[in-house]
């Protein structure tokens, strides 16, 4: 079958890597993809929410299942639009529908969604402007740490954690009054802080059935020792070394089944990825975000474990057949560590050429930021690429890492050198 992959970071060259293993993948098509997939697909000059031009190549090359890498596109409700289209109808798609997209695309809608089906999380309230008074009033009753989460989709910057009461509240006025993240903070949820570390469990559902995903642990801020800006991700392990038998039942329990269950009560048209990130607090977890997607770079070390062939695990998600499928799992871990342009999260630049990707060995190159110019493989995001490695603890897998990224250079190139200091 042909298949076309929306998006162009890690995640999707990664999820190119494992479909083009399978005998039952033909054409496989990348929009707008980069540098990695063009290498291993055909790349297509689509924006990821021009649904139209979408339609027009699915029907041309004769695709027949879609993959949705970002949130974007699906929180712009790409899933309904091939639903309603008698000619995109029976495509399988990879990714909810808007209204499931909606557990991303709104804070305060995923809150409700865990208070209606008791899963366990933070406790909240949310405000608008119109009760901006009353939100710095709640702010008095907390303790610090104070949690200020925007409701929309802010890139992954729309949560604040702040220790002062006064700041907390001039940043609520901020967000509510002079909108700080635009529509995305016309409403902002303010939570109670959970103290804890943290971790992500990947979850594939066809809307009844699921299966759980290895667990990753990601790397977020852009300095050494979780210091500094928060970044798209610098890198991930996978398993989570402390996420053993009994706590992993206590989130299959109290936290996935819940959510498909809520998912299928709540009639919400879910065939794809629920990324759930957790805090354990003390030995129990408690939800912190829900993703309508795989996360980047977690899929770059989590993916490479799945032996399973991702076809056939789509079509059974197609199908709703997913309970027939048994996990194939590679029991060591995996680790991904992101190389980032200079100046990234803030001012970076673009258009460097990139040398040494093909003198790696032992591990596997995940390409983000990157395109082709002149022949060359060049920067062309913050992200730039990720090195992915297996070992038999994440100690392992790291040296073999690090040992590949020496061989690979680009102008002001970064990335961090204490993944796992916190394990
Ligand atoms: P999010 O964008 O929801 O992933 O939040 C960004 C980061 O803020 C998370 O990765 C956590 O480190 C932190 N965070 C979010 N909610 C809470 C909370 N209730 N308590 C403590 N930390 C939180
Ligand atoms: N790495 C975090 C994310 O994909 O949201």
């Amino acid at each position: 079958m042909n298949i076309l992959i929306v998006g162009s970071g890690g995640r999707e060259h990664t999820f190119a890597y494992k479909l083009v293993e399978s005998k039952q993948c033909g054409n496989l098509f990348v929009a707008p993809g980069n540098a990695g997939t063009a290498a291993i697909a055909t790349n297509v000059d689509i924006e990821v929410t021009d649904f139209e031009k979408i339609k027009e190549l699915v029907l041309a090359e004769n695709i027949t299942m879609v993959v949705v890498g970002p949130e974007v596109p699906l929180v712009a409700g790409i899933s309904d639009f091939f639903k309603k289209d008698v000619h995109l109808k029976e495509i399988t798609v990879i990714g909810p529908s808007q209204e499931g997209a909606t557990l991303e695309g709104s804070k305060e809608y995923a809150k409700e969604f865990m208070v209606k089906h008791s899963i366990p999380t933070a406790a909240y309230e949310s405000f608008t402007s119109d009760t901006l008074e009353k939100g710095k009033a709640f702010l008095e009753t907390l303790n610090a740490p104070y949690v200020l989460k925007a409701d929309g989709l802010a890139a992954g910057k729309g949560v604040l954690i702040l220790n002062d009461l006064e700041e907390a509240k001039q940043e609520l006025e901020d967000m509510l009054a002079n909108q700080k993240f635009g529509e995305a903070s016309a409403k902002v949820v303010i939570e109670e802080f959970l103290d804890g570390i943290e971790l992500s469990v990947f979850v594939l559902t066809d809307g009844k059935n699921y299966i759980t995903l290895p667990t990753a642990k990601d790397y977020k801020r852009i300095g050494e020792g979780d210091t500094g800006l928060n970044t798209g991700g610098m890198g991930a392990i996978s398993p989570v070394p402390f996420a053993d038998k009994a706590f992993m039942e206590k989130i299959e329990n109290q936290i996935v089944k819940p959510t498909v269950n809520g998912l299928s009560k709540d009639n919400i048209d879910y065939k794809g990825f629920i990324f759930i990130g957790l805090i354990k607090v003390e030995d129990d977890p408690k939800v912190i975000e829900y993703n309508v997607r795989m996360g980047d770079p977690e899929t770059e070390a989590v993916l490479p474990r799945v032996k399973n062939d991702l076809v056939d695990l789509f079509k059974h998600v197609g199908n709703q057949t997913l309970n027939e499928v048994k996990l194939d799992l590679d029991p060591r871990t995996a680790v991904t560590v992101m190389t980032v342009a200079g100046g990234y999260p803030e001012a970076y630049d673009k258009g460097d050429i990139i040398t040494g990707i093909e003198t790696v060995e032992s591990s596997i190159v995940f390409q983000a930021g990157t395109t082709l110019k002149d022949g060359n493989i060049v920067t062309n995001g913050g992200r730039v690429l990720t090195v992915t490695s297996f070992g038999e603890n994440f100690d392992e897998a790291l040296k073999i890492s690090y040992k590949n990224i020496e061989k690979i250079k680009f102008k002001d190139m970064y990335f961090r050198t204490d993944l796992g200091f916190d394990l």
